[in-house]
This record gives structure tokens, C-alpha cells and sequence, in this order.
């Protein structure tokens, strides 16, 4: 019997064509991961318990993470509604409020997640913009960056590059100066109301605090701010020396920035 490993790519116990079967099996090779042929009809339950610990499942529409409590699929969500604002002409969003986002600048998300705030971002600074975002954990990586492939963009935003890569060590190897914005949305040490999706993000994410030697490497790369995204009620912004921004008494987020030394 083969040993069970952590996490693993397989398919829908569907018919799957073999573009997909093709896909699956080249993405299982990119990320380092074992691939796992499953048979049609073939449940779920009895591969989480003998081969894998978490499954990401290449189906048609995309590839959602399994685990024995549950499934994630990527979901634009909160972020559709927010570009649907800004493309209505709503100026209130808050990241492109405190990061002074405009047409062309290039954005780092060193915190990809669900994708929302870079799907935010990609819009803000449109075509001729540029954001790319980070993420440690390989099996949120790996849905979001699909889900984001595959994402309508329309002609107003830019792409968002997912990298799977760590925030410090890929700021370390960024020259100065060389994005606008980078931008941090760590996990809050206290966990707030979330969205769907949000416990097995929970799960999956690191959740290792931003340290100030990060924050030093983020400020060397950016431009103009560096962003920080933090829980009201929480010291996870004055551990760092952050201010927080003046904002909305109703939301349950607090932001700082501090200026890019480049
Ligand atoms: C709160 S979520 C970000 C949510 C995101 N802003 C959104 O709009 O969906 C934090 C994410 O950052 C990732 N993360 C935490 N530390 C990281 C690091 N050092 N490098 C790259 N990603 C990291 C976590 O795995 C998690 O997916």
C-alpha cells in the first residue's frame, strides 16, 4: 500500500474528458504533488481516508480542495460586488482608498487568499496596470490561481499573476522600487464573522504574523505605500507601529500604511 501523503490531485468521479485528465496531470507535475487516478463513481470519503489528507479535484468548471470537513471552490464573491461598485463609479472602496490606487500602478498582493483584494486591485489599476499576488499555501494556491484563470476579467481590469511563493523570501528577491503598492492582508490572530469559504481557508493558510523585518523588505520594494490590513479591537497593527487610517465605524477591518523607502 502506497503511503498516505498530505495532499494529492485527482478528478471528478465523473467521465472526465481527456483535456482534463491532460490538465490535472500537468498541473499534479507543476506543483509537486502526487496525481491519483480515480475510478468513475468512485467516492471521496474513501480517498481522504487511505491516500490523502486534502484532495485537490480537477472537475469541468475547475478544481475545488477537499478535506474530510469540507470543500472550497473559488468564488469571486464580495469581490464581484466591489468591482461592480467601482465600475458603477463608487469611490469608497477602502484598499483603493488607503493604498491611493490609480490607472497603471503596479500592485504587490503579498497575501493572495481568496483573491478578492487582488481582483479589487486588478480593476483599480486597469489594463495598463499590473498586479501580481503571493501565497505560501500550496492547496489555496492552487484553487485560486485556476479560478483565476479562468476569470472574466473584462476589458477594464488587468490579470492577476498568482505567484505560489513566500511574501519575505519573494520581497528579498524584488529590486527597490519596483512595484507601487505592496500590500498585506495577514490572518487575524482573532478570527472575525466570516464568508463562506473562509473556514477552509482557516485551515489550509499560514498563519505565521507579518514581522517587521517583512515590512522593511515590503517598504524597500514599494513606491509609494505599503498596506495593512488588520482586525479592529486587536493589537495586530500596533505591533508593527501602524496607525490606523481613519475608516468606517461599521466594518470590522482597520487599515495602515507607511510610505515605501524607495
Ligand atoms: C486573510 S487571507 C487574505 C485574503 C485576501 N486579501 C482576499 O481578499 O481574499 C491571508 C492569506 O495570506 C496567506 N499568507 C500568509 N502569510 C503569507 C506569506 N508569508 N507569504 C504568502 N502568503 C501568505 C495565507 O495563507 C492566506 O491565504
Amino acid at each position: 500500500m502506497k503511503p498516505r501523503v498530505p495532499l494529492a490531485v485527482t478528478l471528478s468521479n465523473g467521465k472526465p474528458e481527456d483535456s482534463q485528465v491532460a490538465r490535472a496531470r500537468e498541473a499534479a507535475r507543476q506543483w509537486g504533488l502526487p496525481f491519483l487516478p480515480r475510478r468513475k463513481k468512485e467516492p471521496m470519503g474513501p480517498l481522504l481516508k487511505s491516500a490523502a489528507d486534502a484532495l485537490l479535484v480537477f472537475e469541468r468548471e475547475g478544481v475545488t480542495l477537499w478535506d474530510p470537513e469540507g470543500s472550497f471552490s473559488f468564488n469571486p464573491g464580495m469581490a464581484h460586488l466591489r468591482r461592480l461598485r467601482i465600475l458603477s463609479g463608487q469611490q469608497d472602496d477602502a484598499l483603493l482608498r488607503v493604498a491611493e490606487l490609480r490607472a497603471g500602478d503596479h500592485v504587490l498582493d503579498c497575501t493572495l487568499g481568496l483573491g478578492q483584494d487582488a481582483l479589487v486591485a486588478a480593476l483599480a489599476v486597469g489594463p495598463s496596470g499590473r498586479v501580481v499576488a503571493l501565497e505560501k499555501s500550496l492547496a489555496l494556491f492552487a484553487v485560486v490561481s485556476e479560478g483565476l484563470n479562468a476569470y472574466d476579467y473584462g476589458p477594464q481590469s488587468c490579470r492577476v499573476e498568482a505567484i505560489h511563493a513566500d511574501a519575505h523570501a519573494h520581497l528579498r528577491s524584488l529590486p527597490s522600487g519596483s512595484f507601487d503598492v505592496v500590500f498585506f492582508d495577514p490572518m487575524f490572530e482573532k478570527p472575525k464573522k466570516s464568508q463562506p469559504g473562509f473556514e477552509m481557508l482557516r485551515r489550509f493558510a499560514e498563519h505565521a504574523p507579518l514581522t517587521p523585518e517583512t515590512l522593511e523588505e515590503a517598504r524597500r520594494v514599494a513606491r509609494r505605500w505599503v498596506v495593512v490590513k488588520g482586525a479592529k479591537h486587536s493589537e495586530d497593527l500596533k505591533k508593527l507601529g501602524l496607525e490606523s487610517e481613519p475608516g468606517s465605524r461599521y466594518t470590522s477591518v482597520i487599515w495602515g500604511r507607511v510610505p515605501g523607502s524607495t
